[in-house]
């Protein structure tokens, strides 16, 4: 069962695309969730990481234009948070590159992944709304 469920009410930013990446993260984090519940969770860390770093590439530049066209006045938050992610993002990656994948890194991770839906899709990019 899906830990997280796409919630239009408090999650939809009125931007079709941004709404439809939105799932498609929500969608990827309840896989990873899942893997984890089977034991199965540092397999899928790597895809899961790489899914991570190549949303922040196509999603979080997309979204940034959306906000830029519109003169959002989220615009600021929003990049500052994407550039933030990208830094976490590459930490993760180096660090897995040179050590592996282990059970506290995949842990962070996760926390990650949910702490972004939490408290940057919920508080920022629901900004879109308005602008
Ligand atoms: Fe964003
Ligand atoms: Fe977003």
């Amino acid at each position: 069962m899906a830990t997280i469920k796409w919630n239009p009410t408090q999650m939809a930013t009125g931007v079709a695309e941004v709404d439809e990446q939105h799932q498609e993260w929500i969608r990827r984090y309840n896989q990873f969730d899942e893997a984890i519940h089977q034991g199965k969770g540092l397999e899928a860390a790597k895809s899961t990481l790489n899914f991570f770093i190549a949303y922040a590439d196509t999603h979080f530049q997309f979204e940034e234009e959306v906000m830029s066209k519109r003169h959002s006045p989220a615009e600021k938050a929003n990049k500052d948070a994407h550039d933030h992610m990208r830094l976490v993002l590459d930490g993760f990656k180096s660090y897995a590159e040179k050590h592996g994948y282990s059970m506290s890194e995949m842990l962070g991770l996760k926390f990650q992944m949910e702490r972004w839906l939490i408290n940057h899709i919920l508080t920022v990019d629901i900004k879109l709304r308005d602008a």
